[in-house]
């Protein structure tokens, strides 16, 4: 892996040398710059402000540009951030029209029309800079407290520990997917198996979901039943379920996997009848997992029978857990659940696995930006919580959809000065300008154990070389999200100046010596 990074990086010390003079002169010019042109800008500004609401003669909504020190601690002790940090505040105001979700929509405005303030955290001033709000139209899409998902059962298996582990425990993401986001179910059942657990760690997970508004029945899984066995054991498990003649789809998935847009999700399902029998599901994207375990369903993007499958693969399970039938399932690293279930339903039924592309098993390492930043409506999200995966924040990221709609989670908007706004992700300037093709997937990742460059191009196109260490982009992602309670969401991205992708050049200079928080509040 480390080397796959190192050649993917290398640059030409001629280009480094480029790069490094074209940094210094943007430095001259920039210390040289007169400081009424911040002036001058806020101005403008100002004037831009009158017409836009004159357009809204009953329009009344004032800004808060107050600036929240409890707030801005918080963040410090959760991110580590520097006291003295650049900050900006802005609104953003959405008006839900009729119109499409397009990949990325061009803004006739700036995002940041003045320049970052520099705020003290321990002695934060009482205002912000009170920039106009940002005006964008959004597609009209449903709201996560709508939805009726009660035709799915899921099942997921992990352990006590994981389940109420702070930094990996996965039970907030859970809340997104099986509730309506204010403590009650949406519908959809949970089965989850705790494995070797007490009694007591049973009752206390369970109780700790049902105050979440999670339908949820544990089990005990025993750790001496082999994995892939205990995986494809759920499936008869979820079929017995008492709750099963109102459900439609039986779902098996990690207890890292996380589906923003439940409406959008049941959409797609919609599409199939549920009354035949179905295997959906998606491959890696990453083809050097398919070609070393096998092309079946991989099981963290989850994993959708409908009944009268799970019928069958309930009937077939003596038969395709068998000491044999596991050893075929080794494809190197252990029995695999996902090969075992394959094995089952390709070697007794004539069904094949039906593809749902836009479910996503995210086998990609280092920094996974470029994925969620290429403007697309992801159905799963997988492999988030770290370790040798990436790390993302898949709850926070949702926490818009409460007040401008599922359409709006990861949706693209390009502005004048050279920003990207991708709701809940991230906030990336460009500052050499927006000169390569958006609609590429930026290569920010690579994948294990091996990296040849092209894995992933079959699922995601060919994807344009990464501005990781150019010079060209720096990205305040999204640490916290806040439904608040007139119905807006707070959201903070945060930049921290030591990040090893903002620099110059590889192995160059810092593009930054200070953290800073952009604050976007997003009102109706
Ligand atoms: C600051 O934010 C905190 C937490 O979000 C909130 O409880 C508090 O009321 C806010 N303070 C002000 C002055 O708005």
């Amino acid at each position: 892996m480390a080397a796959a990074m190192a050649s993917a990086f290398t640059r030409n010390p001629f280009i480094r040398a480029i790069f490094f003079s074209a940094f210094c002169l943007l430095l001259f010019v920039y210390t040289l710059r007169p400081q009424t042109a911040r002036l001058q800008r806020i101005e403008e500004n100002l004037e831009v402000y009158a017409p836009v609401h004159a357009q809204k003669p009953t329009d009344t909504f004032q800004p808060d540009c107050s600036v929240n020190g409890t707030n801005l601690k918080s963040l410090q002790e959760r991110f580590g951030l520097d006291d003295k940090i650049e900050y900006a505040k802005r609104y953003v105001r959405f008006t839900r029209k009729e119109i499409p979700r397009k990949s990325i929509t061009k803004i006739e405005d700036e995002l940041l029309p003045a320049e970052f303030e520099t705020v003290d955290i321990r002695n934060p001033p009482k205002q912000a800079e009170c920039l106009r709000p940002l005006e964008v139209d959004v597609p009209k899409s449903p709201y996560p407290e709508t939805v009726d998902a009660s035709e799915l059962l899921f099942g997921i298996s992990t352990t006590y520990g994981r389940l109420h582990d702070e930094r990996i425990g996965p039970m907030k993401e859970w809340s997104h997917w099986l509730t309506d986001g204010h403590g009650n179910s949406n519908g959809a059942g949970l089965i989850l198996r705790l494995i070797d657990a007490s009694d007591d760690e049973i009752e206390h997970s369970k109780a700790v979901m049902k105050e979440m508004g999670i339908d949820v029945q544990v089990f005990h899984s025993d750790s001496q039943i082999e994995m892939a066995q205990r995986y494809l054991s759920l499936l008869p498990a979820l079929y017995d379920d008492a709750s099963r003649p109102n459900r439609k789809w039986l779902v098996m998935c990690d207890d890292d996997t996380f589906f923003p847009s439940m409406h959008a999700l049941l959409e797609e399902l919609g599409k199939f009848d549920s009354e035949s029998e179905l295997y959906i599901g998606t491959l890696s994207e990453d083809v050097n997992q398919v070609a070393r375990h096998g092309s079946q369903a991989f099981g963290g993007a989850g994993v959708f029978f409908s009944i009268p499958l799970a019928k069958r693969v309930a009937a077939d399970y003596d038969a395709c857990s068998t000491p044999d039938k596991l050893r075929e399932a080794n494809t190197g690293w252990g029995a695999q659940g996902d090969v075992l279930l394959r094995k089952c339903i390709y070697e007794n039924t004539d069904v094949r696995l039906t593809a749902l592309n836009s479910l996503w098993q995210l086998d990609l390492c280092t920094d996974v930006s470029g994925f969620y930043e290429s403007g697309g409506k992801p159905l799963s999200l997988h492999h988030f919580k770290g370790g040798m995966w990436h790390t993302a924040f898949p709850f926070e990221i949702s926490q818009i959809s409460h007040t401008c709609g599922e359409d709006c989670i990861l949706q693209r908007f390009q502005t004048k000065d050279n920003f990207i706004l991708t709701n809940g992700y991230s906030i990336a300037h460009y500052p050499k300008g927006i000169d390569f093709n958006v609609n590429q997937m930026e290569r920010t990742f690579n994948s294990a154990p091996s990296d040849l460059g092209w894995n992933m191009d079959y699922a995601f196109g060919p994807q344009r070389q990464t501005l990781i260490e150019s010079g060209k982009k720096v990205s305040w992602e999204l640490k916290d999200a806040i439904v608040e309670t007139d119905g807006s969401v707070r959201q903070f991205y945060i930049r921290k100046k030591d990040d090893w992708r903002w620099k110059e050049t590889r192995n160059g200079k810092r593009m930054f010596n200070t953290d800073g928080v952009i604050e976007l509040i997003w009102v109706p």
